[in-house]
């Protein structure tokens, strides 16, 4: 039965309950952490044996080149077929670069800002405003990035089939509007994957700006909770058949399939993306990391070999991700006081609790020693409108902590709402 319609007895009755479950649950002094969505020990373990890779002796590539030397602006072909067959983008079409795929992120923007892209009239920072369409609830450091260039940032909402284009193809016909972000699939943190419509809509759709950008960061392509990998759209080929070929900067990387500190990240763009991408990367630095790049491309053989890598990361995560579900639904369900979401794959459940309680939910599990994400963090600037939404991230603890801390969580959920209504 809903919150709402419980009498005033029954409802004095739960909140004394809820109380009771509050107190206890302090009482506990516990020091659980759900915060952010790094791989647990047991799954850096999977990748250890890139420890001890490329070995002794091994430092010539399949060109017969030698990877301890500087060079290479593109990365070795070698890792680059691999992830070429993995995200379905021809190799010519794509760079390995460093561990970041955020660096690069963060370049492109940066580089468009300070000396234009390949498709500007002039550096961005000559505009008087530059305007960004961010879907929420979204990745808070993608909204960093724009706001520490000052970018004006207006939200559109992530629905279940992608960002909402009916409100993005009236946002583009601004001529300010130089870009957005989005991850396309099992999305961070609402787990929603893209749909071929919406991203044909993308791909198609006219903006007042030439030199607009879709940062298209698949950071989850093959990050599945179940046997089926989904197929990976080429948004190049897309974009390119809708007249648009220059549309899409696409990234991913190793971050979360091998050791997040110390990956691969990959970039794909059209030719002509890649050359002015190049022509300012080469200024920047001489070449990347290439011993961990054949390290990364003995480590995994092939694409089945990353595939086959992501079903034993499903085997550690998804039993968290069952966790935090049962609990949801056991502890609120009858309630409604909170919605969330059920991904199938990536590394957040998205949770929106009862308007005006999200940082009142946070404040109470804090002090129960639960630290959460903060809420709004999904949104730029940490503002959610709504106060509503608090981004799960159960990769990191343990699962017998990842119980403790939402069974906890829920309890700050149901006060909070209990809290809202006793006004
Ligand atoms: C959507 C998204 N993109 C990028 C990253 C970071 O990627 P990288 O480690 O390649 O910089 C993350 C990490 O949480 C992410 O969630």
């Amino acid at each position: 039965m809903s919150l709402l319609d419980l009498d005033a007895a029954a409802r004095e009755e739960l909140a004394a309950k809820v109380r009771e479950e509050y107190e206890t649950l302090k009482a506990r002094n516990l020091d659980l952490d759900l915060t952010r969505g790094k791989p647990s020990s047991e799954q850096l373990d999977l990748s250890n044996d890139l420890l001890e890779l490329p070995g002794k002796g091994n430092y010539v590539d399949a060109s017969g080149t030698d990877v301890r030397n500087y060079g290479n602006l593109k990365g070795i072909k070698d890792i680059r077929e691999i992830w070429g067959d993995l995200i379905g983008v021809p190799v010519d079409n794509l760079y390995a670069e460093d561990s970041s795929s955020l660096n690069i992120m963060f370049d492109l923007i940066t580089w468009s800002y300070l000396f234009g892209n390949n498709d500007s009239q002039a550096p961005w920072r000559e505009e008087e405003t530059v305007k960004w369409i961010c879907p929420v609830p979204g990745y808070d450091r993608h909204f960093a990035i724009t706001e520490k260039l000052g970018f004006e940032m207006i939200t559109v909402p992530m629905l279940d089939d992608g960002p909402d284009v009916d409100a993005i193809t009236e946002l583009v016909k601004d001529p300010a509007v130089k870009g957005m972000w989005v991850v396309p699939m099992f999305a961070n943190p609402t787990g929603v994957t893209v749909s071929d419509d919406v991203v044909r809509t993308l791909a198609s759709m006219e903006t007042a700006a030439p030199d607009f950008r879709i940062v298209w960061d698949n950071a989850y392509a093959v990050h599945v909770f179940t046997e089926d990998t989904p197929q990976i759209i080429n948004v190049l080929d897309v974009a390119e058949e809708a007249g648009n070929p220059n549309r899409f900067w696409v990234m991913s990387s190793t971050s979360k399939i091998t050791h997040a500190g110390s990956g691969v990240a990959f970039f794909a763009s059209s030719t002509e993306n890649l050359d002015w991408y190049a022509s300012i990367a080469g200024i920047r630095g001489i070449g990347p990391n290439k011993i961990n790049q054949l390290a990364h491309a003995k480590f995994f053989g092939d694409a089945d070999g990353v595939r086959a890598l992501m079903q034993k990361h499903a085997q550690i995560l998804t039993p968290k991700f069952e966790a935090v579900l049962e609990i949801l639904e056991n502890r609120l369900g009858e309630y409604d006081v909170a919605r969330w979401t059920t991904p199938a794959g990536g590394y957040f459940i998205s949770l929106d609790v009862v308007d005006g309680t999200a940082t009142r939910v946070w404040e109470l599990a804090r002090d129960a020693g639960i630290t959460l994400t903060k809420a709004g963090s999904a949104f730029p600037k940490g503002e959610d409108p709504n106060d509503r939404n608090i981004r799960l991230a159960p990769s990191l603890p343990p699962i017998d902590e990842v119980r403790t801390a939402m069974d906890g969580v829920a309890t700050c959920v149901l006060l909070a709402a209990l809290e809202k209504l006793e006004g």
